[in-house]
């Protein structure tokens, strides 16, 4: 038997607390970090989509382009979206969060801007923070920075972000980690990208808006976000021509104004219910969503046997019926997204035959197969392409998130897998999911975040059909 002194020693059971006023303790949040679901359960009801993270992180840092106010509604509250608005606020950016009804609208005001710097600490846990670089050398005539360094998903350089800006005027140097950019004012130019890049469009388009003279860009990204920021910047006074199209012309202005903008709904997070939806039974409707951006992602659903219908603004997908394996291979939109490929993965370990999966736009974007062989699943990875054969049964199991959409995958599998599955670091779907839990839950998912207490009695699934 120990001593007295020995005994104190001995930890008391791990409790999670909450903190003064209601905030969690580091110590909860780790033990929260993970999510408990039983598979099997068919998803009854309706879902609505949220605002897209990919159209609201440009469009925020669209707002450092003028002193006046910018009002974006449909801001999805996810874990980037609060980085980005800490980021804004590090530089001097006022921020007022809508509340109640109003509770994803965001107003900024970059009036004044007395720090324009993107440090480390932030760039590190977000990517996306790169966005800031053009609107601040565009408005402030200078910008400073971090490196984004490496990424779980591959390299994902931003050399052609900074070779634009050069060609945009600016001086760009490089050191202890940070790009360091100014210029008095930039002037257009022509910028012909070397490879197709989604915010690299986004950061240069944003920088020409009010650079002098005519930039015109060539082999810009399509993607439905681009748009949206076009959208977002001509309401500010922006004077740009061809989003959307792969040739984008940009008349620079010598000033922006304040704009009100609802952002797009999020196609990813669409997709990712109508996949989950395919594969649970049931009958689902994925609402608020623009089936028109879910083109290539659709075609591909049909073709494997999912039964699904389209309205204006829903999807309405009934689960449970035989699916066939079919091929995918990720491109730049309007192709299949790479966003989509791990989702679509979870699905492939459930249809008939064999999926040749390849993904053509990151190098590293395979991490969530393993996980889904742990599962129970049948799948090689060699190189940039996976091979799944199917269907196999999966079984509950302790996985990890290893990124975002990877995240999203297993928490399909582990709604049609047999028995519990616990899932590790799901901090990595709270940086681009909505509460997606909850969101589940009211479909009739048994799905919850460790710790959570949840009422006895579930709710009524939400606009059940
Ligand atoms: N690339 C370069 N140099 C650059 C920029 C990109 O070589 O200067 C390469 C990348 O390494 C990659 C390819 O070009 O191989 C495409 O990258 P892109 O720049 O288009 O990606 P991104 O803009 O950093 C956005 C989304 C990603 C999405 C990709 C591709 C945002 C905030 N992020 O990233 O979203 O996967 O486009 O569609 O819009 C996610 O939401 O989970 C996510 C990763």
């Amino acid at each position: 038997m120990g001593s007295a002194r020995e005994l104190k020693k001995i930890p008391v059971p791990f409790r999670p607390r909450l903190g003064e006023n209601g905030i969690r303790t580091a110590l909860a949040e780790n033990f929260m970090d993970k999510f408990v679901i039983r598979g099997g359960n068919p998803l009854v009801g309706t879902i609505r989509v949220s605002g897209a993270k990919n159209a609201a992180l440009p469009a925020m840092a669209a707002a450092i382009l003028t002193e006046e106010p910018v009002i974006l509604e449909n801001i999805p509250d996810v874990r980037d979206i609060r980085t980005e608005r800490t980021l804004l606020v590090s530089m001097g950016a006022e921020v007022e969060l809508g509340y109640g009804r109003a509770h994803h609208r965001t107003t900024l005001c970059c009036r004044n801007l007395a720090n324009p710097e993107a440090a480390y600490e932030l760039v590190k846990t977000m990517r996306a923070s790169t966005l800031v670089l053009g609107p601040l050398v565009a408005r402030m005539g200078r910008a400073r920075v971090s490196q984004p360094g490496g990424c779980a998903i591959g390299a994902r350089p931003i050399d052609l972000h900074i070779k634009g800006l050069e060609q945009l005027g600016a001086t760009i140097t490089q050191d202890h980690g940070y790009i360091e950019a100014s210029a008095e004012r930039l002037r257009g130019g022509h910028i012909i990208f070397d490879k197709i890049t989604v915010t690299g469009t986004e950061d240069l388009m944003m920088a020409a808006t009010l650079a002098e003279g005519e930039t015109v860009m060539e082999n810009c990204a399509l993607e439905p976000e681009v748009s949206d920021l076009a959208v977002l910047l001509n309401k500010m006074g922006a004077r740009i021509e061809g989003a959307g199209t792969s040739t984008i012309r940009i008349q620079g202005v010598s000033k922006l104004h304040g704009a009100r903008h609802r952002i797009i709904p999020d196609r990813i997070e669409a997709g990712t219910f109508v996949i989950a939806g395919a594969l649970c039974g049931g009958d689902l409707t994925v609402s608020n969503c623009d089936p028109g951006h879910l083109g290539a992602l659709l075609k591909k659903l049909e073709e494997c046997g999912v039964q699904f219908k389209t309205s204006e603004n829903s999807v309405r997908v009934t689960g449970g019926h035989a699916l066939a394996a079919a091929d995918v291979s990720t491109e730049e939109y309007p192709g299949f997204p790479t966003d989509m490929q791990a989702q679509y993965m979870a699905l492939a370990t459930q249809a008939s035959g064999v999926s040749a999966i390849t993904e053509n736009i990151f190098e590293n974007r395979f991490m969530h197969a393993q996980e889904l062989v742990r599962m129970g699943a049948n799948i090689m990875v060699e190189g940039s392409r996976a091979v799944v054969h199917g269907p196999a049964q999966l079984s509950g199991a302790a996985v990890q998130c290893s990124d975002l959409r990877a995240s999203a995958s297993l928490v399909i599998a582990a709604l049609v897998a047999e028995g519990e599955t616990i899932l590790d670091r799901v901090y990595h779907i709270d940086r681009g999911y909505e509460r997606i839990e909850e969101k589940l839950r009211s479909v009739g998912a048994q799905i919850r975040r460790m710790g959570e207490i949840l009422p006895k009695k579930a709710a009524a699934p939400v606009g059940v059909a």
